[in-house]
C-alpha cells in the first residue's frame, strides 16, 4: 500500500491552483517522502502534491534514460516549480496520468525546458530537461496549476489492452 492515496477525477483539488510552499519543516519533508514512495508504488514517473490531496506546489519525478532501461533512474524533487524556458519546438507524445486512470492522450509538448524552483531544503534549483524528462516536468507543473493532460490533448482515448500494458508505469 502506498503511504498516500492518489486522488482521481473528478476530485476538485486536481482543478485548483496549488499554493506556494514557504515552510520547509518536517511536515513538508514527510509529504515529499510519502510522494516519492507513492509514485514508486503506483508505479509512475512523476507525481504532484495535489494528486495526494495536498494543495501545495511540490512535484517529484523519477526517470531513467529512454534508450537504456537498465540505466539508473534519477530522482528530482522540486518545490515551487516553474517552467522558466520552453523550446518553441514541440513534439507529440502519448501521456497518461495516475489521476485519470485508463485514459491516454496525444499531447504536444516543448522538446526542451528549464525548470526552476527550490529543493526540499529551500535552496534554489535549476534543471534543464529534454525529451521525455521535459514532458514529465511540463505535465507535473501543469498539475500544480490545476491543468490536466486532457485539457491539452489533441486526442484522448482508451488504449487497447496491449497498448495499456506497454504504457503502465509511465503515468505521471
Ligand atoms: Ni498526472
Amino acid at each position: 500500500m502506498p503511504p498516500r492515496e492518489i486522488v482521481t477525477l473528478p476530485n476538485e483539488i486536481l482543478r485548483r491552483k496549488a499554493r506556494d510552499v514557504d515552510d520547509f519543516g518536517p511536515e513538508l519533508q514527510t509529504l515529499i517522502d510519502d510522494m516519492i514512495e507513492t509514485m514508486r508504488v503506483a508505479p509512475g514517473v512523476g507525481l504532484a502534491a495535489p494528486q495526494v490531496d495536498v494543495p501545495l506546489r511540490v512535484i517529484v519525478v523519477e526517470f531513467g534514460r529512454e534508450d537504456d532501461p537498465e540505466a539508473p533512474k534519477k530522482l528530482y524533487t522540486v518545490v515551487n516549480p516553474e517552467i522558466r524556458r520552453a523550446s518553441s519546438e514541440e513534439v507529440e507524445g502519448l501521456e497518461g496520468c495516475l489521476s485519470i486512470p485508463e485514459l491516454v492522450g496525444e499531447v504536444d509538448r516543448s522538446v526542451a525546458v528549464t525548470v526552476t524552483g527550490q529543493n526540499r531544503h529551500g535552496q534554489p534549483l535549476k534543471i534543464k530537461a529534454k525529451d521525455w524528462l521535459a514532458r514529465i516536468f511540463q505535465h507535473e507543473v501543469d498539475h500544480v496549476n490545476g491543468v490536466l493532460f486532457v485539457d491539452r490533448a489533441t486526442r484522448v482515448f482508451v488504449p487497447e489492452p496491449e497498448e495499456f500494458s506497454e504504457h503502465q508505469g509511465t503515468e505521471v
